[in-house]
């Protein structure tokens, strides 16, 4: 088993999940987590707001299993969208509908999911639906699908490593998508698994969707396609209200700063709460060097 099936296999572990959360062990999730409630993650966002920096704020957890965990995190959910608004920061809410009941029913996890998005409608504020990994695809894609003919306010991921990946933004291309690689384990029979194939597809994707789709958010902290896409919206002359750059809190921060300076649009991805685990296992599975930040939380106490 190599590094990052290894991460991953530890993210979908669900008694480790448990254990983190009781007992509180962080394992240098720190720097990557804005703090474990609404107050500490609004100061965060203040700070990156100060510098030029646009925030998606995701109130972590998934896979949940039981109503009311799902009712929880739909409450602490309507809470951050009320935060955004009475603290008027420069912010909307990324969600995953794993958290609010799509195992467990999908009706159930549908109204959950009007509720947030009519909330955060009545305040203007966008709602993007994370994706995860292919069982929930179809679907997530089903749930937007039904909210899009009440709501014009949500928008969604496209993962690069899919081969049906090209089909999955002409269908949504009028949305405001997120374009990444994707982070979950997929078998062969659905997805890419060489990486190379897995950047080209992701570059296809963000050409295709700066030149024919609504918003595109630029997700990954991949310098090379950084790069490319700079010079591709000049070559194009698209621009720089059509899209933005985003990468996770904590990871590159001085590429964040700078691609702000440089007069791009750039969203950091906020995630907060207590439910930090299996994010921060994906993580170390991604870029297992990112073992440094455990590293240094444990050895410098
Ligand atoms: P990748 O990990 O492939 O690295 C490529 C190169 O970039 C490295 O070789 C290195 O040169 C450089 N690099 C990367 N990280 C670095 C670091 N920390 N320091 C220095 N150099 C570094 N996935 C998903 O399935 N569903 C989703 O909804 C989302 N949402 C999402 C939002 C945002 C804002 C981001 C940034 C990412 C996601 N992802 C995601 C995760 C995404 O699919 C992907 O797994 C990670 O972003 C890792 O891939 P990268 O493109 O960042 O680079």
């Amino acid at each position: 088993m190599n590094l990052k099936n290894f991460f991953i296999g530890l993210s979908e572990n669900k008694f480790l999940n448990a254990f983190a959360q009781k007992y509180g062990l962080k394992l240098g999730s720190q720097s990557v987590v804005a703090g474990t409630n609404v107050e500490e993650m609004i100061e965060r966002v203040k700070q990156l707001n100060a510098q030029g920096i646009s925030c998606t704020i995701d109130n972590l957890g998934e896979f949940v299993s039981e109503k009311d965990a799902a009712i929880q995190a739909k409450n602490e959910i309507l809470e951050v969208i009320k935060a955004i608004h009475s603290h008027d920061v420069d912010a909307h809410i990324s969600i995953k509908p794993t958290q609010l009941g799509q195992d467990i029913d999908e009706n159930f996890c549908l109204e959950n999911l009007r509720e947030i998005v009519d909330q955060a409608n009545q305040y203007h504020i966008f709602v993007n639906f994370d994706m995860e990994d292919y069982t929930h695809l179809h679907s997530s894609f089903s749930l937007i699908d039904k909210l899009s003919e009440e709501y014009n306010n949500i928008g969604t991921v496209i993962q690069s490593y899919f081969y049906q990946a090209q089909e999955y933004i002409e269908k949504y291309k009028d949305y405001r998508l997120r374009l990444v690689k994707g982070a979950y384990k997929e078998p062969e029979e659905i997805a890419y698994q060489n990486k190379k194939k897995i950047d080209q597809n992701l570059i296809y994707l963000i050409e295709y969707h700066l030149k024919h789709g609504k918003f595109t958010s630029i997700a990954t902290h991949d310098d090379r396609i950084i790069n490319h896409v700079k010079k591709f919206v000049d070559d194009y002359n698209i621009p720089k209200d059509k899209f933005e750059f985003q990468m996770l809190y904590g990871f590159r921060n001085d590429l964040q700063l700078q691609l702000a300076r440089e007069g791009y649009n750039f969203c950091t991805y906020v995630p907060f709460g207590t439910d930090w685990y299996g994010y921060f296992m994906r993580r170390l599975a991604e870029r297992p060097q990112n073992i440094q930040l455990v590293a240094k939380q444990v050895f410098n106490k």
